[in-house]
Protein backbone atom coordinates (compact mmCIF):
# COMPACT_ATOMS: atom_id res chain seq x y z
CA UNK A 1 0.00 0.00 0.00
CA UNK A 2 1.48 3.65 -0.82
CA UNK A 3 1.08 5.52 2.08
CA UNK A 4 -0.05 9.26 0.56
CA UNK A 5 2.51 11.98 2.02
CA UNK A 6 -0.09 14.95 3.68
CA UNK A 7 1.46 18.34 2.64
CA UNK A 8 2.47 20.67 5.48
CA UNK A 9 0.84 24.03 5.97
CA UNK A 10 2.97 26.82 6.50
CA UNK A 11 3.56 30.54 5.75
CA UNK A 12 6.92 31.46 3.43
CA UNK A 13 7.94 33.63 0.82
CA UNK A 14 7.04 32.02 -2.53
CA UNK A 15 7.16 33.58 -5.84
CA UNK A 16 5.38 34.18 -9.01
CA UNK A 17 6.78 30.71 -10.90
CA UNK A 18 6.30 28.61 -7.92
CA UNK A 19 2.89 30.08 -6.69
CA UNK A 20 1.67 28.88 -10.83
CA UNK A 21 2.79 25.51 -10.63
CA UNK A 22 1.37 25.25 -7.05
CA UNK A 23 -2.21 26.30 -8.39
CA UNK A 24 -2.51 24.40 -11.58
CA UNK A 25 -1.23 21.69 -9.73
CA UNK A 26 -3.74 21.95 -7.04
CA UNK A 27 -6.92 22.69 -9.37
CA UNK A 28 -5.93 19.47 -11.67
CA UNK A 29 -5.96 17.28 -8.73
CA UNK A 30 -8.80 18.98 -7.22
CA UNK A 31 -11.27 20.34 -9.75
CA UNK A 32 -13.02 16.71 -9.72
CA UNK A 33 -14.05 17.31 -6.05
CA UNK A 34 -14.47 21.20 -5.71
CA UNK A 35 -17.30 20.67 -8.68
CA UNK A 36 -19.08 17.67 -6.90
CA UNK A 37 -18.77 19.52 -3.66
CA UNK A 38 -19.89 23.02 -5.29
CA UNK A 39 -21.28 22.55 -8.51
CA UNK A 40 -25.19 22.63 -6.89
CA UNK A 41 -24.53 25.89 -5.30
CA UNK A 42 -22.80 27.62 -8.22
CA UNK A 43 -25.66 26.35 -10.99
CA UNK A 44 -24.53 25.57 -14.43
CA UNK A 45 -25.10 29.28 -15.48
CA UNK A 46 -25.33 31.28 -12.59
CA UNK A 47 -23.21 34.20 -11.38
CA UNK A 48 -22.37 33.96 -7.76
CA UNK A 49 -19.34 36.20 -6.37
CA UNK A 50 -19.28 33.95 -3.64
CA UNK A 51 -20.04 32.01 -0.67
CA UNK A 52 -22.61 34.41 0.34
CA UNK A 53 -24.44 33.54 -2.79
CA UNK A 54 -24.60 37.42 -3.78
CA UNK A 55 -25.63 36.96 -6.97
CA UNK A 56 -24.46 38.95 -9.79
CA UNK A 57 -28.33 38.77 -11.37
CA UNK A 58 -29.49 41.12 -8.09
CA UNK A 59 -26.38 43.16 -7.69
CA UNK A 60 -25.45 44.21 -11.21
CA UNK A 61 -21.68 45.16 -10.52
CA UNK A 62 -20.99 44.87 -14.08
CA UNK A 63 -23.65 47.01 -14.86
CA UNK A 64 -27.34 46.92 -15.44
CA UNK A 65 -27.96 43.20 -17.04
CA UNK A 66 -30.12 44.67 -19.86
CA UNK A 67 -26.70 46.30 -20.60
CA UNK A 68 -24.63 43.06 -21.10
CA UNK A 69 -26.09 42.41 -24.65
CA UNK A 70 -23.09 42.18 -27.37
CA UNK A 71 -20.61 43.26 -24.93
CA UNK A 72 -17.12 41.41 -24.66
CA UNK A 73 -16.50 40.00 -21.40
CA UNK A 74 -13.00 38.43 -20.05
CA UNK A 75 -13.65 36.23 -17.19
CA UNK A 76 -10.35 35.53 -14.98
CA UNK A 77 -10.34 32.15 -13.32
CA UNK A 78 -13.27 30.63 -14.54
CA UNK A 79 -13.35 27.34 -13.36
CA UNK A 80 -16.12 25.58 -15.36
CA UNK A 81 -17.20 28.60 -16.27
CA UNK A 82 -20.42 28.75 -14.46
CA UNK A 83 -20.55 33.06 -14.52
CA UNK A 84 -19.75 32.79 -18.33
CA UNK A 85 -22.40 30.71 -19.27
CA UNK A 86 -24.69 33.76 -17.31
CA UNK A 87 -23.53 36.52 -18.97
CA UNK A 88 -23.66 34.25 -22.17
CA UNK A 89 -27.28 34.21 -21.76
CA UNK A 90 -27.89 37.88 -20.95
CA UNK A 91 -26.60 38.42 -24.74
CA UNK A 92 -23.08 39.24 -24.25
CA UNK A 93 -19.75 37.79 -25.82
CA UNK A 94 -17.66 35.90 -22.52
CA UNK A 95 -14.33 34.24 -22.73
CA UNK A 96 -13.81 31.77 -20.30
CA UNK A 97 -9.97 31.52 -19.33
CA UNK A 98 -8.37 29.56 -16.79
CA UNK A 99 -5.17 28.20 -15.97
CA UNK A 100 -6.18 24.73 -14.90
CA UNK A 101 -6.81 21.93 -17.56
CA UNK A 102 -9.00 19.93 -15.45
CA UNK A 103 -11.30 23.24 -14.42
CA UNK A 104 -12.13 23.93 -18.50
CA UNK A 105 -12.81 20.18 -19.19
CA UNK A 106 -15.49 20.55 -16.55
CA UNK A 107 -16.75 23.27 -18.35
CA UNK A 108 -16.65 21.07 -20.98
CA UNK A 109 -18.71 18.84 -19.57
CA UNK A 110 -21.53 21.44 -18.28
CA UNK A 111 -21.46 23.03 -22.39
CA UNK A 112 -22.75 25.52 -23.96
CA UNK A 113 -20.91 27.45 -26.47
CA UNK A 114 -18.15 29.75 -24.09
CA UNK A 115 -14.53 29.99 -25.79
CA UNK A 116 -12.34 28.58 -22.96
CA UNK A 117 -9.05 29.82 -22.74
CA UNK A 118 -6.24 27.94 -20.51
CA UNK A 119 -3.63 30.80 -20.01
CA UNK A 120 -2.26 32.28 -16.66
CA UNK A 121 -3.54 35.22 -15.58
CA UNK A 122 -0.34 37.13 -15.22
CA UNK A 123 -0.09 36.82 -19.34
CA UNK A 124 -3.06 37.24 -20.67
CA UNK A 125 -3.25 35.81 -24.40
CA UNK A 126 -4.82 38.63 -26.20
CA UNK A 127 -4.63 41.89 -27.70
CA UNK A 128 -4.60 45.30 -26.02
CA UNK A 129 -8.11 46.74 -25.79
CA UNK A 130 -10.08 43.36 -26.75
CA UNK A 131 -13.27 43.45 -24.14
CA UNK A 132 -15.55 45.59 -22.53
CA UNK A 133 -15.23 44.09 -19.25
CA UNK A 134 -13.85 41.70 -17.13
CA UNK A 135 -14.85 40.05 -14.11
CA UNK A 136 -13.39 37.21 -11.81
CA UNK A 137 -15.26 35.32 -9.38
CA UNK A 138 -12.35 34.16 -6.94
CA UNK A 139 -10.51 33.23 -9.44
CA UNK A 140 -6.56 33.59 -9.88
CA UNK A 141 -6.20 36.74 -7.72
CA UNK A 142 -6.03 35.27 -4.60
CA UNK A 143 -3.65 32.82 -5.86
CA UNK A 144 -0.51 34.65 -7.22
CA UNK A 145 2.26 36.60 -6.20
CA UNK A 146 2.25 39.42 -7.91
CA UNK A 147 -1.44 40.50 -8.19
CA UNK A 148 -0.51 44.27 -10.12
CA UNK A 149 0.79 42.54 -12.70
CA UNK A 150 -2.91 40.43 -13.14
CA UNK A 151 -4.32 44.18 -12.94
CA UNK A 152 -2.03 45.56 -15.39
CA UNK A 153 -2.99 42.73 -17.61
CA UNK A 154 -6.41 43.18 -17.54
CA UNK A 155 -6.26 47.00 -17.80
CA UNK A 156 -4.11 45.89 -20.77
CA UNK A 157 -6.97 43.90 -22.52
CA UNK A 158 -9.76 46.45 -21.58
CA UNK A 159 -10.72 48.66 -23.48
CA UNK A 160 -11.08 52.85 -22.74
CA UNK A 161 -13.93 52.66 -19.77
CA UNK A 162 -14.13 49.21 -19.50
CA UNK A 163 -14.75 47.71 -16.38
CA UNK A 164 -12.84 45.32 -13.83
CA UNK A 165 -14.31 43.34 -11.33
CA UNK A 166 -13.07 41.20 -9.03
CA UNK A 167 -13.80 38.95 -5.58
CA UNK A 168 -11.16 37.49 -3.39
CA UNK A 169 -11.56 36.33 0.49
CA UNK A 170 -12.02 39.55 2.80
CA UNK A 171 -8.72 40.68 3.91
CA UNK A 172 -10.10 40.30 7.63
CA UNK A 173 -10.51 36.46 7.41
CA UNK A 174 -6.71 36.24 7.73
CA UNK A 175 -6.85 36.91 11.08
CA UNK A 176 -8.80 33.65 11.89
CA UNK A 177 -8.64 30.09 11.67
CA UNK A 178 -10.47 29.15 8.80
CA UNK A 179 -13.05 27.12 10.60
CA UNK A 180 -16.92 27.15 9.89
CA UNK A 181 -17.50 27.14 13.80
CA UNK A 182 -17.01 29.21 17.08
CA UNK A 183 -12.83 28.11 16.58
CA UNK A 184 -13.10 30.42 13.53
CA UNK A 185 -14.48 33.38 15.82
CA UNK A 186 -11.17 34.16 17.46
CA UNK A 187 -7.84 36.07 15.97
CA UNK A 188 -5.19 33.38 15.63
CA UNK A 189 -2.56 35.74 13.56
CA UNK A 190 -1.45 39.10 12.68
CA UNK A 191 -3.67 40.78 9.88
CA UNK A 192 -0.85 42.51 8.91
CA UNK A 193 1.56 39.25 7.85
CA UNK A 194 1.59 38.78 4.11
CA UNK A 195 3.97 35.72 4.39
CA UNK A 196 1.87 33.16 1.78
CA UNK A 197 0.15 30.23 3.46
CA UNK A 198 1.79 27.46 1.60
CA UNK A 199 1.07 23.72 1.66
CA UNK A 200 4.03 21.55 0.58
CA UNK A 201 5.38 18.23 -0.22
CA UNK A 202 7.99 16.17 1.33
CA UNK A 203 10.69 17.95 -0.46
CA UNK A 204 9.72 21.70 0.31
CA UNK A 205 7.70 22.18 -2.94
CA UNK A 206 4.60 23.52 -2.75
CA UNK A 207 1.23 22.31 -3.70
CA UNK A 208 -1.08 25.03 -2.80
CA UNK A 209 -0.49 28.40 -2.27
CA UNK A 210 -2.99 31.84 -1.49
CA UNK A 211 -1.45 35.34 -0.85
CA UNK A 212 -2.80 37.51 1.15
CA UNK A 213 -3.11 41.00 0.78
CA UNK A 214 -4.54 43.40 3.45
CA UNK A 215 -7.71 45.62 2.27
CA UNK A 216 -5.22 48.65 2.25
CA UNK A 217 -2.71 46.44 0.05
CA UNK A 218 -5.37 45.38 -2.85
CA UNK A 219 -6.72 49.07 -3.37
CA UNK A 220 -3.11 50.07 -4.21
CA UNK A 221 -2.66 47.06 -5.88
CA UNK A 222 -5.94 48.21 -8.53
CA UNK A 223 -4.48 52.12 -8.14
CA UNK A 224 -1.43 51.11 -8.95
CA UNK A 225 -2.36 49.09 -11.83
CA UNK A 226 -4.09 52.30 -13.66
CA UNK A 227 -7.21 51.56 -12.07
CA UNK A 228 -10.29 53.81 -10.08
CA UNK A 229 -11.79 52.07 -7.98
CA UNK A 230 -15.59 52.97 -7.62
CA UNK A 231 -16.77 50.36 -5.26
CA UNK A 232 -16.07 48.12 -2.46
CA UNK A 233 -18.53 45.62 -1.90
CA UNK A 234 -18.53 43.26 1.41
CA UNK A 235 -21.67 41.08 0.94
CA UNK A 236 -23.71 40.42 4.32
CA UNK A 237 -24.69 36.72 4.74
CA UNK A 238 -28.01 36.56 3.84
CA UNK A 239 -30.52 34.04 6.26
CA UNK A 240 -31.75 31.86 3.31
CA UNK A 241 -27.80 30.60 3.06
CA UNK A 242 -27.61 27.48 5.61
CA UNK A 243 -24.57 26.14 4.29
CA UNK A 244 -20.80 25.83 5.05
CA UNK A 245 -18.30 26.16 2.55
CA UNK A 246 -14.54 25.89 4.27
CA UNK A 247 -14.38 28.24 6.70
CA UNK A 248 -17.47 30.16 5.46
CA UNK A 249 -20.83 29.54 7.51
CA UNK A 250 -23.31 31.46 8.73
CA UNK A 251 -22.23 31.70 11.88
CA UNK A 252 -19.12 33.28 10.64
CA UNK A 253 -20.60 34.94 8.10
CA UNK A 254 -23.20 37.06 10.62
CA UNK A 255 -19.88 38.53 12.37
CA UNK A 256 -17.41 39.09 10.21
CA UNK A 257 -17.03 39.81 6.30
CA UNK A 258 -16.41 36.90 4.18
CA UNK A 259 -16.00 38.15 0.59
CA UNK A 260 -14.13 41.59 -0.72
CA UNK A 261 -15.40 42.62 -4.01
CA UNK A 262 -13.64 45.64 -6.03
CA UNK A 263 -15.27 47.53 -8.44
CA UNK A 264 -12.50 49.41 -10.84
CA UNK A 265 -12.82 51.40 -14.01
CA UNK A 266 -10.07 52.01 -16.50
CA UNK A 267 -10.61 55.38 -18.10
C1 LIG B 1 -11.88 29.22 -6.24
S1 LIG B 1 -11.79 28.77 -7.97
C2 LIG B 1 -13.02 29.85 -8.61
C3 LIG B 1 -13.56 29.33 -9.91
C4 LIG B 1 -14.85 30.01 -10.38
N1 LIG B 1 -14.68 31.43 -10.57
C5 LIG B 1 -15.95 29.73 -9.36
O1 LIG B 1 -16.50 30.68 -8.80
O2 LIG B 1 -16.23 28.54 -9.15
C6 LIG B 1 -10.26 29.55 -8.48
C7 LIG B 1 -9.93 29.33 -9.96
O3 LIG B 1 -8.82 30.18 -10.29
C8 LIG B 1 -7.96 29.46 -11.16
N2 LIG B 1 -6.62 30.05 -11.09
C9 LIG B 1 -5.76 30.02 -10.05
N3 LIG B 1 -4.64 30.68 -10.36
C10 LIG B 1 -4.79 31.13 -11.64
C11 LIG B 1 -3.98 31.88 -12.52
N4 LIG B 1 -2.77 32.30 -12.16
N5 LIG B 1 -4.46 32.18 -13.75
C12 LIG B 1 -5.69 31.75 -14.15
N6 LIG B 1 -6.52 31.03 -13.33
C13 LIG B 1 -6.07 30.73 -12.10
C14 LIG B 1 -8.03 28.02 -10.64
O4 LIG B 1 -7.60 27.10 -11.62
C15 LIG B 1 -9.50 27.90 -10.28
O5 LIG B 1 -10.28 27.39 -11.33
Amino acid sequence: MIEEHEPEAVRRTTGGAESSRASRGWWDRNADEYQTEHGAFLGDDRFVWGPEGLDEAEAALLGPASGLKGLDVLEIGAGAAQCSRWLAAQGARPVALDLSHRQLQHALRIGGDVPLVEADACALPFADGSFDLACSAYGAVPFVADPVQVMREVRRVLRPGGRWVFSVTHPLRWAFPDEPGPEGLSVAASYFDRTPYVEQDEQGRAVYVEHHRTLGDRVRDVVAAGFRLTDLVEPEWPAWNQQEWGGWSPLRGNLIPGTAIFVCERD
